[in-house]
């Protein structure tokens, strides 16, 4: 490093400095500045494999090297957008953990389990006095964050939010940098998990008095908690709002809160200063109302009334909006929105769950968030499908089993209906879980659909008395931080009150039903109960008898730990247990109970992995909602069964059900509540119909199951004709294989491929068959590898003149006894005035050597560098500030290579730094997207892109009409986001 340089690098320190001095008196101006919120989710690099494993330095602050460098080169490395699972894009591997799906990721899986991330962004020098806020709001699994290579966070755990305020050590009016490392080589669950940052990363700018991250808390409150005994007393809506002062100066603060209801009519205001008792002793100091302090934070309370109040429910989902506003001295500062919803939830001990007052019933589901095409990384839309799925079979619940959800997915449940059971990950009353069960309380408990907290799921220590003291602890935490909603957690022993069961307010039953829960309730009559995890059944959808070889269970439902029948007829007749949550709405990946490879998912969902429904589905609708449904399964083609008998089900809830084999009737059966009926029929093919009567004999449905013909065409029905052009908005189209007749051929598994055209392009692709190995996405891009080279020998020498040969830049010299050094941080080998040599073996294969571009790219080389390869001369450098590259394809060949550098150091420190890589760069691969249809039916997801326009989606195969599919991205004001 040239002297001239630091001095340079001085004289702009003491430059920056004056500027935040100068900052800090002008925070009243960026004040002026509303708060934004800001995606980061577009334009990653990202590289698989742990490359770097020295990148973090502990030693000096901001000197982490390798891909936290500013210098490093990410030009190899693939580009992605967030949200990004990495584990949906590698193999299925039948060595791998059966309960994650046998991916090839984890304890076992090194390779796999390390990624990186880089993005840069920039921040107008008009951000200056501002504060700056980086939230992740999910990363699997433990994530090591640093921004302009300082280190910012290391985050434990893959479910839960953090945030950092890198105010600090940002560049305003300049470039910076976050890198992250994501290392998933340990597993948290039992089921898959995905790997990466599978969630929304965002960048928030607020002034320096602003209302604190997730500060802002608002609940309603009813007499007796019942709107019904408020006829005389409107609701209140209490307001809390946390202010923080980060800047130098007091500030006197007014925070106002603003209610406008569902039609967005303005209904309430007040407006407070906070009070404080004076501190310290500044001339400003004159008075305390409303002053805050330098550094200090504080709580602001209200209390509003809403008068005849619009409630909110899974029937109907009206939203209220609360506008919180922070001035100073007048002027605005900060300006924030809230939804939430007037309503109210508890238990009670005989009438079960309560909403608004009144007994409600739970018609729950637990869930992974997972799905086909994507894994764990949902982009919203998909949040909102399958909320809006789960609910066509009469579903009000979800268990967000067993983890904290993202929040894409509450408002999902709070614009579409649903009330949430907000699950924990851990038992735990240590500090660090508690803080992660704080943040995940703070940050969910404005939305509407939140009824119910789940302290853990199935803990092995729950009936201990440590396990009830940790539960204790953490339902104390709800009660203080969120008064308004009942606490349970997911427990899975029978007739036990001992530990959790008899501590936490809501007895949860995960399993159970008969009559340990009976003798259960009987002996505490006073404590309420829910099902939080009932059922287990395994059905595959459009199978009809158990294929163990294919991984296969008959979807007659006969397999479960109960069945849907079973445990829903024993909850429908107990109005204190307040229903239940199934296990589960959605199959998800892992789990392939009751097989293992080649099944590769689970089989419990009511919805295949897809959302294509089970015939279960129709159990649920028949009893959870109040359509007329009427549903007959098998499918009707059994080629080859002529003449056998095949068991045909009706699931309906009509009062009696006739069913009939071409025009000839099978016999008349009444209808049980919450039952089905049964026939043997002795197969013929043809039509199989069904008639549905009510109580007066009336028909009130007809349902018919025909046989097909052969394969002839496929089609495609997308969920939405026009989708947002925002980058992020998805269609979800439905593949079948149909006959000449159009009717869906339910044993068809065509393989299909599919091209797109326009301003969309394919995310994924799935088909619900638990035993698919094909892949759910193709990527696209280039193949691009990045090979670091940060293990050097080296030894201080004199150098020839400068670029001629040398014996030690030779490929066969012998560098045995010469030093190692590493290259890959910030750590320089020479002093000022000191030459050397620097060598480094390069392994390449001959595919390597295919690529199109072969780079290699040193972070920084000071002074001056002569770089040969296997003896030749490559090119100089002679900037210590460069990260200069070079050419390499005609340099290298199959096999060991060497590369010498010869350094020169002029002043200061100098030598090889900031990491150096080897880039390889391919041609764009074709696209070639393909999927089989499972039993006829097959999905697509199709994501818009930022140009509004059509996306028209093609799917053809062999022998077969092909379908297109044109849909419209319209225009829109995409997401505020960081270019
Ligand atoms: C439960 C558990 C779930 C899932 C399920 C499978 O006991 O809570 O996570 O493993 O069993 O039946």
């Amino acid at each position: 490093m040239q002297f001239t340089s630091v001095l340079r690098l001085a004289a702009l320190a003491a430059m920056v400095l004056s500027l935040n001095l100068r900052a800090a008196g002008t925070d009243a101006a960026a004040a002026a500045s509303p708060r934004e919120h800001l995606s980061l989710d577009a334009n990653w690099k990202f590289h698989l494999g742990d490359d770097w494993p020295d990148a973090l330095a502990l030693d000096k602050a901001g000197a982490s090297g390798g891909p936290a460098a500013a210098k490093f080169s990410d030009a190899a490395w693939r580009t992605v957008n967030l949200p990004h699972d990495w584990v949906i894009e590698l193999p299925f591997d039948p060595g791998s953990d059966a309960n994650h799906g046998f991916k090839p990721v984890g304890p076992g899986f090194p390779a796999n389990s390390i990624g990186w991330y880089r993005r840069t962004f920039e921040l107008p020098a008009a951000d200056a006095g501002k504060r700056i806020w980086l939230t992740f709001d999910g990363v699997f699994r433990d994530a090591t964050v640093w921004v302009n290579g300082w280190l910012v966070k290391r985050h434990e755990g893959g479910y839960y939010p953090f945030r950092e305020d890198i105010t600090d050590i940002v560049k305003f009016g300049g470039k910076n940098l976050i890198t992250v490392k994501v290392d998933a080589s340990k597993f948290e669950g039992w089921f898959y998990e995905g790997a990466g940052i599978y969630r929304h990363v965002w960048l928030d700018k607020t002034a320096p008095v602003a209302i604190a991250p997730d500060g802002v808390f608002v609940w309603s409150w009813f007499a007796g908690n019942t709107p019904e005994n408020n006829n005389h007393m409107p609701p209140f809506v209490f307001v809390l709002t946390h202010v923080k002062n980060y800047s130098s100066d007091f500030a006197f603060v007014t925070t106002k809160s603003e209610i406008f209801d569902p039609n967005g009519k303005f209904i309430a205001k007040e407006e407070k200063s906070p009070q404080r008792v004076p501190v310290g002793n500044g001339d400003k100091i004159t008075d305390a109302t409303g002053r805050m302090n330098p550094g200090s934070e504080q709580e602001v309370s209200q209390t509003l009334t809403v008068h005849e109040p619009i409630l909110w429910s899974p029937e109907s989902p009206k939203l209220y909006k609360l506008i919180t506003t922070v001035s100073v001295e007048g002027k605005v500062v900060d300006r924030k929105e809230t939804e939430f919803g007037i309503r109210t939830v508890g238990f009670d001990k005989d009438k079960g769950f309560l909403l608004n007052g009144k007994h409600y019933e739970l018609y729950g589901t637990c869930n992974h968030q997972d799905m086909a095409g994507v894994g764990a990384a949902l982009p919203d839309a998909l949040q909102y499908f399958r909320i809006a799925k789960l609910k066509e079979f009469g579903c009000n619940a979800y268990r967000t089993s067993h983890n904290p959800p993202t929040p894409e997915l509450l408002d999902a449940c709070d614009r579409l209906g649903m009330i949430v059971m907000d699950e924990s990950r851990l038992l735990g009353s240590d500090s660090q879980n508690l803080a992660k069960w704080e943040d995940q309380i703070r940050r969910d408990r404005n939305h509407a659909s939140v009824g119910i907290w789940s302290v853990c799921n199935e803990e092995h220590r729950q009936t201990t008395p440590e396990g009830g003291r940790v539960g204790a602890t953490m339902q104390r935490l709800v009660k203080q931080l969120d008064p308004t909603r009942p606490v349970t957690a997911a427990e899975d022993v029978g007739d036990i009150y001992d530990g959790l069961m008899g501590t936490l307010e809501v007895r949860g039953w995960n399993y159970h039903p008969g009559s340990e829960m009976d003798k259960y309730h009987a002996e505490h009559p006073d404590q309420p109960n829910v099902g939080t995890e009932q059922a287990s059944t395994v059905c595959t959808r459009g199978i009809y008898a158990d294929d163990r070889a294919r991984g296969y269970v008959n979807a007659y439902d006969t397999r479960g730990t109960q069945t849907a029948e079973r445990w829903w007829s024993f909850f429908a007749d107990r109005p204190w247990l307040g229903g239940g949550f199934i296990w589960t709405g959605f199959d998800y990946r892992g789990e392939p109970t009751p097989y293992r490879w080649p099944c590769i998912n689970s089989h419990f969902g009511v919805l295949d992995m897809c959302g294509f429904p089970k015939d279960n589905f129709y159990y649920y609708q028949s009893w959870w909602t109040t359509n007329i449904v009427l549903h007959l399964l098998p499918h009707w083609n059994w080629s080859g069964k002529e003449g056998q008998e095949i068991r045909v089900d009706a699931l309906s809830n009509c009062k009696s059900v006739e069913l009939f084999l071409n025009g000839a009737s099978l016999g008349k059966q009444a209808m049980k509540p919450n039952s089905k009926l049964s026939w043997q029929v002795k197969y013929a093919p043809g039509t199989l119909s069904a008639k549905g009567f009510d109580d007066a004999g009336k028909v009130i449905a007809e349902t018919k199951v025909e046989t097909t013909g052969a394969p002839a065409a496929v089609q495609l029905t997308p969920n939405r004709k026009t989708i947002n052009a925002d980058g992020e908005d998805v269609a979800v189209f439905t593949v079948s294989v149909t006959d000449a007749q159009g009717r869906i051929v339910p044993v068809a598994g065509n393989k299909i491929n599919f091209s797109i055209e326009g301003m969309g392009k394919i995310l994924g692709v799935g088909n619900g068959d638990p035993s698919c190995h094909e892949p759910d996405t193709f990527i696209g891009q280039p193949a691009a590898k990045s090979i670091p080279a940060n293990r050097w020998r080296w030894k201080l020498a004199a150098l020839p003149a400068d670029g001629a040969p040398a014996p030690e830049y030779a490929a066969g010299f012998d560098d045995a006894a010469w030093s190692q050094t590493s290259s890959e941080g910030d750590h320089p080998q020479l002093s000022a005035g000191q030459t050397a040599i620097f060598r480094q073996h390069l392994a390449v294969t001959a595919e390597d050597l295919a690529q199109a571009g072969i780079r290699l790219h040193f972070g920084r080389i000071d002074d001056d560098g002569w770089v040969f390869v296997n003896g030749r001369l490559v090119g100089e450098s002679h900037d210590w500030e460069d990260a200069p590259a070079y050419d390499l394809k005609k340099f290298l060949h199959a096999g060991d290579n060497v590369v010498a550098v010869a350094v020169r150091n002029t002043d200061g420190p100098g030598g090889l730094g900031l990491g150096v890589n080897l880039e390889l760069a391919g041609q764009a691969a074709a696209s070639p997207w393909s999927r089989s249809v499972f039993n006829g039916l097959a999905q697509v997801i199709v994501q818009a892109a930022q140009d509004a326009g059509e996306i028209k989606l093609t799917a053809s195969a062999d022998g077969l009409t092909p379908a297109t599919a044109t849909i419209t991205a319209q225009p829109c004001a995409p997401r505020p986001s960081v270019p």
